[in-house]
């Protein structure tokens, strides 16, 4: 399968070795958590959904189409992992939006919760805008730390491997699989 080359030398630890989530359950899990977030929502303001970029375009692009209110969509830049797989304490906001987040109904996109120093360092700059509401949702969590707040929304108790597909990279290779796997 082509599309499971990475675009260097091929190696036991850079090529996925198995499907974790297929296509058909992240559709139905993503069908859930919109029917969720609309449940939640209904009656209120319209939803500023901003994602965090790179990583949850494609979750955030299948999510927003499953929310049956009013929707406005921008995104964050944050870097956070460097080319490889290794995480950093230094997280930094790189780009955030002009849109007005005060009064707004917040949801942050996340693809994967991992040490949890992404949210932990981005909530409290959000929140420094007076959001009406700050929530966050997130594809998976690999609930390897406790976090100050937890998202209220997870797509899948998320497996302590590596998972690359479905807008998760690895160096940049793979966010374009159509279902998670393990490296
Ligand atoms: P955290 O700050 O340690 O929670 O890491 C969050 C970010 O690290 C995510 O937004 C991902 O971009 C990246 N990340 C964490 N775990 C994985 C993984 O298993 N595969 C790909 N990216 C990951
Ligand atoms: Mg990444």
């Amino acid at each position: 399968m082509d599309i499971l080359r990475p675009s260097g030398p091929v190696s036991r630890l850079n090529a996925p070795s198995r499907v974790v989530y297929d296509r058909e359950r992240i559709a139905a899990r993503v069908r859930e958590m919109g029917a969720e977030i609309t449940e939640h929502y209904e009656g209120r303001d319209p939803i500023l959904v901003l994602g965090l970029l790179k990583g949850s375009f494609i979750f955030l692009a299948d999510l927003v189409r499953e929310i049956q209110l009013p929707v406005h969509v921008d995104f964050l830049v944050a870097s956070s992992y460097g080319a490889g797989q290794a995480p950093s304490e230094d997280v930094r906001l790189l780009y955030h939006p002009d849109v007005e987040i005060r009064g707004r109904e917040v949801v942050l996109v996340e693809d994967i919760v991992d040490s949890g120093a992404t949210i932990a360092r981005l909530v409290p700059i959000l929140e420094g805008r007076e959001p009406k509401s700050l929530e966050i949702c997130t594809l998976l969590h690999k609930r390897r730390a406790h976090l100050a707040q937890e998202p209220r929304w997870i797509g899948f108790e998320a497996p302590a491997d590596f998972l690359v597909g479905y807008g998760l990279d690895y160096a940049e290779d793979f966010r374009h699989l159509p279902f998670i796997g393990a490296l």
